[in-house]
């Protein structure tokens, strides 16, 4: 969603800013602006994309060596340049940009007005931008007490970064539930909401935290908390990620690239945790939990998208290899429901961004109620990753298409590594078969490429496909999420419509929809429900169904059956999700490409979102 870039120091700040909102594009965003600080402010602003903003400042003064970026995600009124951020409060004392909602901005907004305060836009950001000068004027105070004045009347979430006019030698920048990171260099600083836009100019970066407000001069950071006056010690971090892994090196797409990445971010998901040796599986993150977690009478998982469909895979494993009774929920829908959860409970929040702000609030409850709360997430320092009482990174690198593909195979290797820990601690799983079980797992990524090397024929199978309108995909057991995530994958990138079902199932009313016409995505791979989906191929079969079927390596039963079969190489049933997705997000990816689909971009999409 939106994303937000700033600098202060010498360098000329606008080729950094306009770089920066190219970086945040991956977020997905509908407008993109520019204010620089050059004596006085010049904003710059454009619905569309950050290339569209680019030829419209051409020619314009780009001078400054100070300044803010913004790409907006319509929230409060529709994509449009006045609507763009940077907003500008009445008397132009303040600019600023901002993620996230403020909730109470109607009210506000009626009490701003009183005071003869007019709005060109729509927006809350607007609103904020003149609550903080109505204050900085009418109590002449400083901009950063003015600052700290309006966020203690803010209902919300945000992530804001604001120039003042008058005070034109420093950026303030403050943080509640919307992330915000500042990048320190010689004398100059980079402000960014993920570290993409900062990792080329420095790896020494300051998260802030919930609350937080940074004053920020070129040679100084002053941190301070909404809720305590004394100034805070900044917590400096180096920033574990490489340039090559937010470029798309050769691929034409980010989507493709973290496709082909998986074998390596798989073994980067069990690097230094797997040890084949000791016949062991560690996983320091939850060495504080370690007794709950073997303890617990009951695991509930939450999340959204394919954060969820990898959650269900979980469900599969905590459920068959450690007996736990596990329950997966929408964050979204456990969050407005009076869910039953009790201080014996594990919680675990799966998500790539660690930003959802459903899950974020579902894990506020879930704390509340006094369950212990694990996270699993990709983003280093992101938000739930800070708000869960212990977790694991997933280590897959950075992912920027908006449709997640190795952040899903990442999340699936961590819940298969925790169910083995925990199945292993209970007594559920002898040596033999944890050493089986574990090799099977390193051996993974190694499949995973023999499944990439079947490209070609994926293409060409995308290429018979790709006109279509609908798409079933069918699965039992630990398939059906994949079938889900796969259905997921066609739709949100080739605007095709497409459902995951599971196969036995199709008869209670999707087998209505079975023609010559509808490609039926069979996940069929040899497991104890194999008989059953072999009957599942022959029933859409005999209703002159097509059939594309996923199949291990050597698979002569249905390869008479499928129209096509696409062959996995064998593995543990457990394992299967890891390849049998992997075939399902080319095919995706092909047809998206060739319907000309923005696929690292689909529409209406954003890739971490900071909304309910
Ligand atoms: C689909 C997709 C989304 C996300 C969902 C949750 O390809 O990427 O469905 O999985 O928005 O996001 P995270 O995992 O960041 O919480």
């Amino acid at each position: 969603m939106c994303g937000i870039v700033g600098y202060i120091g010498s360098r000329n700040a606008y080729p950094i800013l306009i770089k920066g909102l190219k970086r945040l594009e991956y977020r997905g965003y509908d407008s993109a602006g520019i204010a620089l600080q050059n004596g006085s402010v010049n904003v710059y602003k454009k619905q569309g994309k950050v290339t569209e903003l680019e030829e419209h400042m051409m020619g314009m003064d780009l001078s400054g060596t100070m300044g803010i970026g913004h790409t907006r995600w319509a929230t409060h009124g529709e994509p449009s340049d006045l609507n763009a951020h940077p907003h500008v409060s009445n008397n132009g004392d303040f600019t600023i940009i901002h993620n996230g909602i403020i909730e109470n901005y109607t009210v506000l907004r009626t009490s701003l007005i009183e005071q003869g305060y007019k709005f060109k836009s729509e927006t809350d950001t607007e609103v904020l931008a003149n609550l903080i000068e109505y204050i900085y004027r009418s109590q002449k105070v400083s901009a950063e007490d003015a600052v700290h004045l309006a966020l203690s009347k803010v209902v919300g979430a945000y992530g804001l970064v604001i120039l003042c006019n008058q005070e034109n030698d420093k950026i303030i920048a403050a943080r509640k539930s919307s992330p915000l990171v500042i990048g320190l260099g010689e004398n100059e600083y980079f402000l960014a909401s993920d570290a993409t836009p900062i990792i080329e100019y420095t790896d020494r970066v300051i998260y802030l935290d919930n609350d937080d407000v940074a004053v920020i001069k070129r040679d100084e950071l002053i941190l301070k908390s909404t809720k305590r006056n004394d100034a805070l010690k900044p917590r400096i971090q180096t920033l574990d990620l490489g340039i090559s892994e937010i470029e798309k090196n050769g691929y034409d797409h980010f989507m493709l690239k973290e496709i082909f990445e998986q074998p390596r971010s798989i073994r980067d998901t069990f690097r230094g945790r797997l040890n084949l040796e000791k016949n062991e599986i560690k996983l320091g993150g939850l060495y504080n939990v370690h007794d709950k977690l073997i303890h617990a009478k009951r695991i509930i998982i939450l999340a959204c998208g394919t954060s969820w469909h990898a959650g269900l895979v979980g469900e599969y494993l905590f459920e068959d290899l450690a007996r736990v009774q596990v329950e997966v929920d929408y964050a979204s829908e456990f969050r407005y429901r009076n869910p039953l959860i009790s201080e014996e409970d594990i919680v675990i929040a799966i998500s790539q961004s660690g930003e959802t702000a459903d899950t974020l609030a579902a894990i506020q409850l879930a704390k509340e109620k006094g369950a212990t709360v694990l996270g699993i997430c990709n983003v280093v320092g992101s938000s739930i990753s800070r708000e869960t009482h212990a977790g694991v990174y997933t280590h897959a690198g950075p992912e920027i298409g908006v449709a997640s593909t190795k952040a899903f195979t990442a999340q699936v290797t961590v819940l298969t590594m925790m169910a083995m820990i925990i199945a292993r601690s209970r007594g559920l799983v002898g040596n033999e078969r944890f050493a089986g079980l574990l090799n099977e797992l390193e051996d993974i990524p190694e499949k995973i490429d023999k499944i990439l090397q079947q490209n070609d024929k994926l293409k060409e199978i995308a290429s018979i496909y790709k006109n279509v309108n609908n798409a079933l995909y069918l699965g039992r057991g630990v398939s059906y999420p994949v079938a889900l995530e796969g259905a997921l994958k066609l739709k949100e990138i080739s605007y095709i419509h497409a459902e995951g079902y599971p196969a036995a199932e199709m008869k209670h009313g999707p087998i209505a929809l079975i023609d010559e016409n509808m490609p039926v995505v069979v996940i069929a791979t040899k497991d104890s429900s194999y008989e059953k989906i072999v009957s599942n191929v022959q029933e859409v079969k005999a209703r002159n169904g097509i059939v594309i079927a996923v199949v291990t390596e050597g698979d002569d039963t249905i390869e008479k059956m499928a129209d096509h079969v696409i062959e996995i190489p064998a593995t543990d049933p457990v394992l299967v999700s890891l390849l049998s997705s992997v075939p399902l997000q080319l095919i995706a990816y092909h047809i998206a490409v060739m319907r000309e689909c923005n696929v690292d971009q689909p529409r209406n999409l954003a890739k971490s979102v900071t909304v309910e």
